[in-house]
C-alpha cells in the first residue's frame, strides 16, 4: 500500500470507529480526535447529539413514573445529565468541542452549539415535570361492564369483582324547591321571571316605592346600608320599578330572590332570606283579579282544601293594601299553637300598586292599574314541610337537607 493510500484510509477508519462510539464517548473527545474537521462532519455530530437528547426525553415521557417522588428523581437525573454546569453533556461539548475547535471551524461549531443549547431547554426541570406523568394520572381503559374508566392507582390492589362505590347524591335545597314550585304555578299563568340586584340603591329600595326618607315606614325595614345611597335590598319590591322601567305595560312578572334585613335571628327571622315578588299591570286590573289569582295560587301550592282570607294592611307602595291569610295548614282551621288558635296564618303582603309607584316606573296610572304581592319563601317552606325553625335552612346541615 502506498503512503498516500494509507493516509486516505486513516480518516475512514476513524469515521468508522466514531460511528460505533456512544454519544457520551464522542462528547468526551475533541473534534480532532473524532476527525470531525469539516463543517459537514460537525453538523452531523451535533445532529447525533440532538437526536440522542430527544430520544432520551421521549423515553422518559413514555415510561412515566410510579409516583410523584419517582418523577422528580427521573426528571432531575435527565436534566443533570444534560444541563448540569459541571459534567453535564452540554457543558462537556462546550469544553471539548467548542473551546478546543480549530480556529477556522469555531464559527460553525459556535453556531451549532448555540442551537443545541436552545434545544436542550426541553430537558429543563420545568418542561419535563409538565410532560412526565405519574402512572396514577395515566388513564387505563378497562372494558368493564359499565364501561367505566379506571385509573392505574384505583386498579392497583383492588378486587374488581366487588360492587362499585356509591356516589352520594345531592338534592335541591328546599328553599330552591319551593321557589321553583311557586315559579311554575305563575309561569303557568303566563307570568315571566325577572331579577334585580341584591345590592340596591336607596332610590329603588325606598324612594321609588313611595317611601321617602322622612317616612316612618322606612323604619319597618331594618336596613343594612352599604353606604348612604346603597343598601342590601330589604325586599324584592325594587324589581317592580326596574321591570316597569324596562318593559312598560302590560306586565306580568314574578321576581324570586334574596332579601336582607338587620332582624335578630330567631325561629322565624333570618338576616338573609328569600322572597318572591309578583306584579301584574294591565288595563282595568282590579282587586278582584288579585284575590282570584292569589286564591288560585294558594290552593295550587297548599292543596285544594286551603281557604284564603284578605285582611286590610298597610304598605306605602300599594293602595289599598292587604295581607293574605290562609286557613292554618297545621290544624286545618280548627285553631292551634302555630295559628295562635285563630285558624288563620298570614302568608304575604299584597295590594293594588300605588299610582305614584306606577308613575315612578314610567307607567301612566290613568291608563293602567296593577296589583302586587311579596311572600317569604322560607316561611312557605316551613308551612309546607312542617319545619319549626327557619335557621335550619341556612345552616347547611346535611342531615336536615338530605330529607328533601
Ligand atoms: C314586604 O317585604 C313587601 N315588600 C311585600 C309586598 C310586596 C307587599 C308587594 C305588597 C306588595 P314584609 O315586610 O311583610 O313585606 O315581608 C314579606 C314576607 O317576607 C313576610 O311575610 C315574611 O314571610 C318574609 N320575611 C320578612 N322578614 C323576614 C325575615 N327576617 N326572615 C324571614 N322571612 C322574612
Amino acid at each position: 500500500m502506498s503512503g498516500s493510500e494509507a493516509d486516505r484510509r486513516i480518516p475512514n477508519q476513524r469515521a468508522h470507529t466514531r460511528s460505533r462510539m456512544s454519544i457520551d464517548e464522542k462528547i468526551s473527545k475533541t473534534l480532532n480526535d473524532l476527525d470531525a474537521i469539516s463543517p459537514e462532519a460537525i453538523g452531523e455530530l451535533f445532529g447525533e447529539v440532538t437526536s440522542a437528547l430527544e430520544s432520551e426525553r421521549k423515553a422518559l415521557i413514555a415510561a412515566g413514573a410510579g409516583d410523584g417522588r419517582e418523577r422528580s428523581q427521573k426528571v432531575k437525573d435527565l436534566r443533570d445529565r444534560w444541563l448540569a454546569r459541571k459534567g453535564g453533556l452540554v457543558s462537556l461539548i462546550d469544553e471539548n468541542w467548542l473551546k478546543k475547535a480549530p480556529k477556522e471551524l469555531k464559527p460553525a461549531v459556535g453556531r451549532a452549539f448555540n442551537q443545541l443549547r436552545q434545544v436542550a431547554t426541553c430537558v429543563d426541570t420545568e418542561s419535563l415535570l409538565q410532560e412526565v406523568r405519574v402512572q396514577a394520572d395515566v388513564p387505563v381503559r378497562l372494558v368493564a361492564h359499565a364501561g367505566v374508566e379506571f385509573t392505574a392507582e384505583v386498579i392497583r390492589g383492588q378486587d374488581l369483582t366487588l360492587p362499585g362505590y356509591r356516589q352520594p347524591m345531592g338534592s335541591i335545597h328546599p328553599v330552591t324547591q319551593v321557589m321553583r314550585e311557586i315559579e311554575d304555578i305563575f309561569l303557568g299563568l303566563g307570568f315571566s321571571i325577572e331579577s334585580g340586584p341584591e345590592i340596591e340603591s336607596v332610590y329603588y329600595n325606598f324612594d321609588a316605592l313611595n317611601i321617602p326618607e322622612s317616612h316612618p315606614a322606612r323604619d319597618d325595614w331594618d336596613t343594612l346600608y352599604v353606604n348612604s345611597e346603597t343598601v342590601l335590598r330589604t325586599h324584592t319590591s325594587p324589581v317592580q320599578i326596574r321591570a316597569m322601567e324596562k318593559h312598560g305595560a302590560p306586565l306580568y312578572i314574578l321576581c324570586p330572590g334574596k332579601a336582607y334585613r338587620h332582624d335578630n335571628p330567631d325561629s322565624t327571622h333570618a338576616t338573609m332570606f328569600h322572597q318572591v315578588e309578583g306584579l301584574a299591570v294591565d288595563r282595568d286590573i282590579s282587586f278582584a283579579d288579585l284575590k282570584g289569582t292569589l286564591d288560585y295560587f294558594a290552593r295550587k301550592f297548599f292543596g285544594d282544601k286551603i281557604k284564603t282570607n284578605f285582611v286590610p294592611s298597610f304598605f306605602p307602595f300599594t293602595e289599598p293594601s292587604g295581607e293574605l291569610s290562609i286557613s292554618c295548614v297545621f290544624c286545618g282551621g280548627e285553631g292551634c299553637r302555630v295559628c295562635k288558635e285563630s285558624g288563620w296564618i298570614e302568608v304575604m303582603g299584597c295590594g293594588m300598586v300605588h299610582p305614584e309607584v306606577l308613575r315612578h316606573g314610567g307607567i301612566d296610572p290613568e291608563r293602567y292599574s296593577g296589583w302586587a304581592f311579596g311572600l317569604g319563601v322560607e316561611r312557605f317552606a316551613m308551612m309546607k314541610y312542617d319545619i319549626n325553625d327557619i335557621q335550619l335552612f341556612h345552616q347547611g346541615d346535611v342531615r336536615f337537607l338530605e330529607q328533601f
